[in-house]
């Protein structure tokens, strides 16, 4: 690490830390709810749980992000942040709203609509919150003699994801309507800009890891960006087939959708290309794993999963069941989680000055965790096509199906324990790292 400033990196990562572990909390209640034991319901219900379960997992991802982007744009522009001190102002007002939010779920406070639930009074200071951040990376770029294509995509995705936040602000009465909006902040998140900020993130990670050509790199990284809006635009369509939006979307979202593999197959055959390619062997190991494993298991969950349930006959069946949580874990896990996963085990090293690279811990927390998501993702996709077949084909009643697939839910939360047991492995190894140290910086710098 050169830049003083990027140890504000540490700060969000740690957060990211802690916001993951509440997460997996609020996961464990409804899949204990799920199996039958749902004791803490009058507390938490159902739904708290759920609003509080999938927002943490926006908070602590897009904190991810952040905490990539602090680490990432001094070393391509090659000068320090514009504001340390903003950063940390922006990080601890992030947390406040997070706080407030997730207090305020407990007590009805919400809006109701998925992934969107945070109260609009909150949405604001989010809003000032994210514009703070980009203006301090904007400023920073801005100011900076160098620019590089992988520190534009990832502003790009950055400024981009900001502005499709907007969306999900208007009011709507009509719940097809709302709901037609709702999929630009949702899908065009993930399925659109969310890519870019990981496909900056990856193409900065594979030059530092496998020492190919910048050029290289960058030129696939064009590829990958056209890939994604390419499909993922008219893709959308896919949440328009039944709710109430004109039939023309069966055919423009089925056709766009089943395209949307392509852009994640380039990634993952990006990544894997580039590294058959390295000219050196990085000691860093585990962010390579991270890095690999992110473009392939991203390609699993987000591209293949998400082949499985997008044709508009197959959705007609899968719409809103447990079909989609299946492949919602594996998408998120593989494409965002194991991102920032992967950035943090490359900077930690740098940030603290220790070279506890390639951790027994470290590994096993890679291996450990995929295979425990790997696990949930087929616990879900097991009681998936069972209520999908039993409410949908023999139009058994809603809560009965419930009943039927209990027991499929042992089989989540024991892969989810494993899981677990990995995220924990990797937090015991980031907290192993110990806090940013300024001596021992200008040692361990990483040229690649
Ligand atoms: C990293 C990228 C992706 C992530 C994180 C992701 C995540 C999710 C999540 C969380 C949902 C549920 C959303 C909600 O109901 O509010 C969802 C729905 C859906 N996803 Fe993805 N997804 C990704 C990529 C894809 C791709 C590439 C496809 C198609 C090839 C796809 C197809 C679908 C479909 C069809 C639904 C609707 C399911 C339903 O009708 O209930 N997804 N996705
Ligand atoms: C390890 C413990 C975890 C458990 C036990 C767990 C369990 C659950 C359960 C039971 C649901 C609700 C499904 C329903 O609507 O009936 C859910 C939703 C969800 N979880 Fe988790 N989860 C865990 C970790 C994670 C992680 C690490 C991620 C992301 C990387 C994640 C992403 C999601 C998403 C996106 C949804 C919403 C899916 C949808 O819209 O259908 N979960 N989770
Ligand atoms: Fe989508």
């Amino acid at each position: 690490m050169k830049f003083k400033s990027q140890k504000l990196a540490y700060y969000f990562f740690s957060t990211c830390m802690l916001l993951l572990c509440l997460q997996i909390t609020y996961g464990f209640i409804m899949g204990f709810a799920h199996m039958g034991y749902d004791n803490l319901h009058d507390y938490i219900p159902f739904n708290t749980a759920r609003a509080v379960h999938t927002n943490l997992l926006v908070v602590w991802l897009l904190t991810g992000f952040m905490g990539a982007a602090y680490f990432i744009i001094p070393d391509e522009t090659q000068r320090e942040l514009y504001s340390t001190k903003l950063g940390f102002i922006q990080l601890i007002s992030l947390v406040v709203v997070g706080v407030v939010a997730v207090i305020g779920f407990h007590f009805n406070w919400w809006e109701g609509r998925k992934f969107l639930e945070i109260p609009r009074p909150l949405d604001f200071l989010v809003v000032i919150n994210v514009l703070t951040f980009l203006f301090n990376i904007g400023i920073t770029l801005f100011r900076a003699e160098r620019s590089s294509t992988t520190s534009i995509v990832l502003y790009t995705g950055l400024v981009a994801a900001a502005l499709l936040y907007l969306p999900g602000m208007i009011y709507f009465e009509n719940q097809s309507v709302d709901s037609y909006f709702r999929w630009w902040v949702v899908h065009l998140w993930v399925e659109g800009v969310w890519e870019l900020i990981m496909g900056g993130i990856l193409a900065y990670l594979l030059i530092k890891l496998t020492g190919v050509d910048r050029e290289v790199i960058e030129k696939w990284l064009y590829v990958i960006v056209g890939l994604t809006f390419l499909s993922g635009i008219l893709g959308t369509g896919h949440h328009y087939y039944y709710i109430g939006a004109p039939k023309y979307w069966l055919m423009v979202g089925g056709i766009f959708s089943a395209l949307e593999p392509l852009a994640f197959l380039g990634m993952a055959l990006f990544a894997v290309v580039m590294y058959r390619r390295s000219g050196r062997e990085h000691p860093n190991k585990i962010a390579l794993l991270w890095t690999i494993g992110c473009a392939i298991m991203s390609f699993v969950g987000a591209g293949f999963l998400g082949f499985a349930h997008t044709l508009p006959s197959v959705n007609l069946y899968t719409h809103g069941t447990l079909v989609t949580a299946m492949h919602g874990h594996l998408a998120f896990w593989g494409a965002y989680a194991m991102i920032v996963l992967a950035i943090i085990s490359y900077a930690m090293p740098m940030i603290t000055g220790r070279k506890n690279y390639n951790s027994m811990y470290g590994m096993l927390a890679f291996w450990i965790c995929n295979i425990g998501m790997l696990g949930m993702t087929g616990a879900f996709a097991v009681a998936g096509v069972a209520q999908v077949y039993l409410e949908r084909k023999t139009g058994m009643d809603f809560t009965l199906v419930q009943q039927e697939i209990e027991p499929h839910f042992l089989g989540l939360v024991l892969a989810a324990t494993l899981f677990t047991t990995g995220v924990l492995l990797y937090i015991y190894d980031f907290y192993k790292y110990g806090r940013p140290n300024d001596e021992a910086l200008v040692a361990l710098t990483d040229n690649g």
